[in-house]
C-alpha cells in the first residue's frame, strides 16, 4: 500500500484532464491476501467515507480537485490471473485489454470481442462494458470485492451484480466497493460471436483474427489515447419506446436499425448526435470526434466543465430535435 498527497490526476484519466487529488492510496493484491493483510480494518480509507476508486480512469470526467482519498489498483498484469474449474480470474486492476489477449493467446475463448475496451477488468465489471455483441455480464460467473464502508471482503454472483445496459449495482454504490478479483467463464472451444453484423465482413476464423478485426474496427472509431483524451462512448445509447421509434423512424427512413429489447428500442446516440450535425464540433477545448460523433474529447488541456458544458449543449439539442434525453455513460465527479 502507497500513500501519497496532492496528487495530479492527469495521468489517472483518459481524458487528461488536470486536477488533484487531496490523497491517493496505491493498493496491491498483496494488500487484500494473505494473513491479517493491513487493509483489512480500513484504517486508511476516508473518515467520512469519501473515497473514490479509480481504475484506469477511462469512464470519468473530473470536474474539481477530489477532497478525499483516491484508491487506486496498482496495474499488475498477469500475476494475478489463474485457471480454477473453468473460470480464469484477474486482479480489478489488470487491464482489461490485457487480459483478453492473454485469454486468446493461452485458448480461454469468449472474451475475444472485447478486444481493446479501455479500462481495468473491475471497472469493466462496475460499468458492465459491451461492445461487439458480448457485455461483461455475459462472461462474468463472481467477484470478490473489498466493501469499504463494512471493510471486510464479499463475494457476488452475476446475479447480485444485478446487470443491465452499461450499468451495475457497484455503479449505485460509489466508493463502496474495491473491486479485488472477477472470475470469468470461458469456453475451451472457439465459436465466434457474430451478432455484430459488421464482424461477418472481417476475419474472424480464429479467435486471434477476430480480436485483431475488432481492435482495427475500434481504432477506426476512437481518437488514439496518446493524441487526445477521451471517454470512448461519452453517452449511452437511449431505450425508447414504440411509439416514439416508430416517429423517428417515419420522420428518418435512413435511422440505423434500432436493437429491440425487452425494455425497447435501442437506437444509436452516435446517429442522433451526427443527424444533429455535431460531428466534428469544438465548444471550448472540447471537440466531437470527426469519425464517431458519440466520443467527446480533449483537443488540448480541456476542463471537466467544458466536458460537461459540450455533454449539456448536445443533450439539449437532441431533446429540441428529437424528444429524446441523452445520458452519459461516463461517471461525472
Ligand atoms: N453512427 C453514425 N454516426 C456516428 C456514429 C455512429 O451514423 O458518428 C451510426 C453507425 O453507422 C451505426 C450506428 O450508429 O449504424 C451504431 O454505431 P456503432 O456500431 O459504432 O456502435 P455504437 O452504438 O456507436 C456501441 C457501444 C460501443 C461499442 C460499439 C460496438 C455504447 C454507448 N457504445 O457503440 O462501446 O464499441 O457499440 O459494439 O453502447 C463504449 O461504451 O465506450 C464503447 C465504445
Amino acid at each position: 500500500m502507497k500513500f501519497l498527497e496532492n496528487v495530479s490526476l492527469k495521468e489517472y484519466n483518459t481524458f487528461g484532464i488536470d486536477v488533484k487529488a487531496r490523497r491517493m492510496v496505491v493498493v496491491e493484491p498483496r494488500d487484500f491476501l494473505g494473513f491479517a493483510p493491513p487493509a483489512v480494518g480500513g484504517q486508511w480509507l476516508d473518515p467520512q467515507g469519501k473515497n473514490l476508486v479509480l481504475g484506469a480512469g477511462s469512464d470519468v470526467v473530473f470536474t474539481r480537485d477530489y477532497e478525499g482519498i483516491v484508491v487506486l489498483l496498482a496495474n499488475f498484469h498477469y500475476s494475478f490471473s489463474y485457471m480454477e474449474q473453468s473460470l480464469i480470474s484477474a486482479w480489478g486492476g489488470m487491464s482489461m485489454d490485457s487480459l483478453v489477449r492473454w485469454a486468446v493467446e493461452y485458448g480461454f475463448y469468449g472474451l475475444e470481442n472485447l478486444s481493446a475496451i479501455p479500462g481495468t477488468v473491475g471497472a469493466a465489471v462496475v460499468q458492465n462494458v459491451g461492445a461487439y455483441g458480448v457485455e461483461a455480464k455475459d462472461v462474468v460467473e463472481r467477484v470478490v470485492a473489498y466493501d469499504m464502508e463494512q471493510h471486510r471482503t464479499c463475494t457476488f454472483s452475476n446475479a447480485d451484480c444485478q446487470f443491465s445496459y452499461r450499468d451495475s449495482m457497484f455503479k449505485h454504490h460509489p466508493g463502496r466497493y474495491l473491486l479485488l478479483r472477477v472470475f470469468f467463464r470461458f469456453s475451451p472451444t472457439y465459436t465466434p460471436n457474430l451478432s455484430y453484423k459488421a464482424l461477418e465482413a472481417l476475419p474472424h476464423d480464429t479467435a486471434k483474427e477476430m480480436r485483431d478485426s475488432i481492435t482495427a474496427l475500434r481504432w477506426q472509431k476512437l481518437p488514439r489515447p496518446e493524441e487526445h483524451g477521451s471517454a470512448g462512448s461519452f453517452f449511452k445509447n437511449p431505450m425508447v419506446d414504440e411509439t416514439i421509434y416508430n416517429r423517428i423512424k417515419a420522420e428518418y427512413p435512413d435511422m440505423p436499425e434500432a436493437h429491440k429489447t425487452a425494455d425497447g428500442y435501442k437506437l444509436s446516440a452516435g446517429w442522433l448526435i451526427d443527424k444533429a450535425g455535431w460531428k466534428g464540433k469544438t465548444l471550448g477545448r472540447v471537440g466531437v470526434w470527426p469519425q464517431n460523433a458519440l466520443v467527446l474529447y480533449n483537443t488540448g488541456g480541456c476542463t471537466g466543465s467544458e466536458v460537461v458544458a459540450m455533454a449539456d449543449a448536445i443533450v439539449a439539442d437532441i431533446e429540441s430535435k428529437f424528444g429524446i434525453t441523452l445520458t452519459p455513460e461516463a461517471i461525472i465527479i
